[in-house]
């Protein structure tokens, strides 16, 4: 059994004492309710965080002043203190100690009011409608302002019976964008040197300590980097960070919390699956290096024990502070230190939950975690049972696989019949394209949960209705997926064309000149398998206006790669034909152009396999229909509902 002794080292933050070295970093849920008090749903999921084992809980950033659109949890006002006071007490009683992060102005990134240091506006402006178009230059009445409602928020907090705040720095919003030289061209007293350029948040630290006891933990998240400029460069880099946190040791804050990326580098702020893990311990390692005494708290994509034990081991850093691990498994902490690795759910870092509160404005949910969020709902139903039945469960992909794993562990007795060779479906192709190795950690848990719980596993079963009535189950799930759906263009049924299902599961082998259709994330990771792994040459060509990512981060990730692997890219165009020598089709400038090619590869999307379903429905008591073959979306989907038909049996 792995220990990890450095991990579970209680350790003392001022005078806050920590029972080990794990904190669940801040992250917006939108749970809120609409006029930013804490609601039940917040509590529960707190709740559950802090019985998972993490010594301290961030509590995500709350605003100092009245937002926009509603989601965010509101200090601004005493009346709000009750409400903190519940979510303070139920993370106590819970056994984690717990702080509220303060966060009021997103800088040009601001969806009520964009401003920044010298008026510039955010860098992917006109990309998302998230992202406002308009910039003004903030001023001074208005950092002076801000800080003032820090000050009082900061009062809120500790009266509602927090052990402290957390000074929102960091993901390039108003405090990075003042930091930095790129964005902050001021000659006032916010600008000029890096006193100047930190004044504000200098201003914030000395309002929240003059408004708070000074048992009471002031602690600062940062900006390690903007991962753009190198030493000497106008911007801000790890140098500069040595030289902020030891301003900030001077200025009575208590620990600080380093992660890296500005405005124009998200990807680093809450780095996806092609990211490296661990990936902000360059800069928490330089500030120790230099000798800053306070304790440094690293965050960016360490999802394992066992790299966390290890930056604590090499004195990289002195906690290791967690997002997205801890929302795809609360109780990571205590399965790592029961020595139960294999049992956390892995985070497969596809920034689904940021995607769902930066981009989509809506309440988090998690890829890995459906339960996110509706931990209440899902453990009333959890209970095991009391009539065991027989289940069988049709596919084994994830949806079939998620609904095995809780029915067994409710007592059931449950049987997967998988037409194919292993258990995974289209998670077994999903995680072959560059990068995307995080999914394959999904694919393992799976596997291993379905083992451990007991389930039946009848591999190369093609179940058909006359079997499943020999069979005689008690309850059927049916998770038989979907299939590819094919575009209606002329010759498209030709010996040529192909899809990315076929290509990924190396069931076709494609030529050394490619044609793809589809724009997609799908259709883009294709791209690159057979760019970077096949060595061909591939035109990449869709009808929609641009490439289908609404998140400028993996849409700036796509135009990238897509120009490193010297994938040429048609958009916007129309199909006239496809021909055994290609691709005929009309530009977005109404050219009409062939594009010679061996082979054609879809990626265009699936249809549900609906037929299995309707040759069934009506005839069992108990049945079920889960996942792609319902509507074909996504993992999440797949995994939510066969959580919910495993709860219902
Ligand atoms: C290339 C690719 C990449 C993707 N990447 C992502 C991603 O990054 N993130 C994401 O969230 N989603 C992704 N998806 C979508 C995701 O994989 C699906 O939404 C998800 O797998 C659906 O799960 P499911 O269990 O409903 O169906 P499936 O995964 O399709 O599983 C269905 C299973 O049923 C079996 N089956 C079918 N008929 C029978 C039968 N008669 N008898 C027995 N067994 C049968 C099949 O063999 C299969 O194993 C991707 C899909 C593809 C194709
Ligand atoms: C859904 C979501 C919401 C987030 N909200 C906040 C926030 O309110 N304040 C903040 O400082 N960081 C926020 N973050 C960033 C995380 O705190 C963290 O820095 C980032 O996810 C990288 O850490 P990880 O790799 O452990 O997930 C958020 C991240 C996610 C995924
Ligand atoms: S699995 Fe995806 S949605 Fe869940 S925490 Fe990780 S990145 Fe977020």
């Amino acid at each position: 059994m792995p220990e990890f002794t450095k991990l579970f080292e209680p350790g003392k933050m001022g005078k806050v004492e920590l029972k080990n070295r794990i904190i669940f970093a801040p992250c917006g849920t939108h749970y809120s309710t609409h006029y930013g008090y804490i609601s039940e749903q917040q509590l529960n999921y707190y709740a559950e965080r802090a019985k998972g084992g993490a010594g301290l809980l961030i509590i995500e950033g709350a605003s100092c002043r009245k937002r926009g659109k509603p989601g965010r949890i509101l200090v601004n006002d005493d009346k709000f203190i009750p409400g903190m006071a519940k979510l303070a007490k139920i993370c106590h009683d819970n056994g984690a100690k717990v702080v509220m992060q303060m966060s009021s102005h997103q800088g040009s990134m601001d969806e009520v009011d964009s401003a920044s240091p010298s008026g510039l506006p955010h860098p992917f402006a006109g990309w998302s409608t998230s992202i406002p178009k308009k910039t003004r230059m903030i001023t001074v009445a208005d950092l002076e302002e801000l800080a003032v409602e820090y000050g009082e928020a900061a009062r809120r907090i500790m009266e509602a019976g927090f052990d402290g705040v957390v000074i929102h720095g960091a993901n390039g919003y108003l405090p990075c964008e003042l930091l930095s030289k790129r964005f902050n061209k001021r000659t006032d007293a916010y600008g000029g040197d890096l006193k100047g350029r930190a004044k504000f948040l200098l201003d914030l630290a000395r309002l929240t300590r003059q408004k708070t006891s000074p048992d009471f933990a002031v602690l600062m998240r940062l900006m390690g980097s903007d991962r753009i400029s190198k030493p000497g460069d106008e911007g801000w880099d790890k140098n500069d960070t040595v030289e902020l946190c030891k301003l900030m040791e001077a200025n009575g804050i208590t620990a600080i919390n380093i992660t890296s990326g500005s405005q124009e580098t998200p990807e680093w702020s809450c780095p996806p699956y092609f990211m490296p893990n661990g990936c902000n311990v360059d800069i928490t390692s330089a500030v120790k290096k230099a000798g800053v005494k306070m304790p440094i708290w690293v965050t960016g994509k360490i999802m394992t024990p066992a790299l966390a034990e290890q930056i604590l081991q090499d004195g990289d850093a002195d906690y290791i502070c967690i997002a997205r691990g801890l929302i795809a498994d609360p109780f990571w902490p205590t399965k790592a230190k029961e020595g139960r690795v294999e049992d956390i759910t892995p985070c497969i870092c596809d920034d689904r939950c940021l995607e769902d509160v930066m981009v989509d404005w809506q309440p988090m949910s998690c890829t890995v975690n459906p339960m996110v969020g509706k931990e209440q709902e899902f453990h009333a139903k959890m209970p095991r049972i009391t009539k065991k039945k027989k289940v069988l469960i049709v596919g084994g992909g994830p949806g079939g696989m998620q609904a095995a794993i809780i029915a067994a562990q409710r007592g059931h007795k449950v049987t997967i019949w998988e037409k194919g060779k292993e258990l995974g479906g289209q998670l077994i192709i999903a995680a072959v394209p560059p990068d995307k190795g995080d999914l394959g950690n999904l694919l393992n848990y799976l596997r291993l949960q379905v083992a451990k719980a007991g389930v039946k596993v009848v591999l190369n079963k093609k179940a058909t209705p006359a079997a499943i009535k020999a069979f005689a189950p008690d309850s059927v799930i049916v998770a038989v997926g979907s299939t590819p759906w094919v575009p209606p263009i002329p010759g498209i049924e030709g010996k040529n064309v192909i899809n990315c299902r076929q290509v990924l599961s190396g069931e076709k082998e494609i030529g050394k000149n490619v044609v793809e259709i589809g724009a997609g994330h799908v259709g883009c990771e294709t791209c690159f398998f057979m760019a970077e792994k096949k060595g061909s040459n591939v035109v990449m060509t869709f009808p929609e206006p641009a490439i289908e990512a609404k998140f400028w981060m993996f849409k700036k990730y796509f135009l990238d790669k897509l120009a490193k692997d010297n994938v040429k890219i048609y958009g916007h165009c129309q199909y006239k034909q496809v021909t055994p020598d290609g691709v005929e089709i009309i530009t977005e400038d109404g050219v009409t152009m062939f594009l010679k090619c061996d082979t054609v590869v879809l990626s265009t999307g699936s249809t549900p396999d609906d037929n299995f379903g309707k040759s069934l429905r009506g005839k069992f008591m108990d049945y079920a229909e889960i996942g792609d073959c319902v509507k074909p979306r996504k993992i999440r989907e797949a995994l939510e509902e066969g959580i919910w038909a495993a709860v219902n049996l």
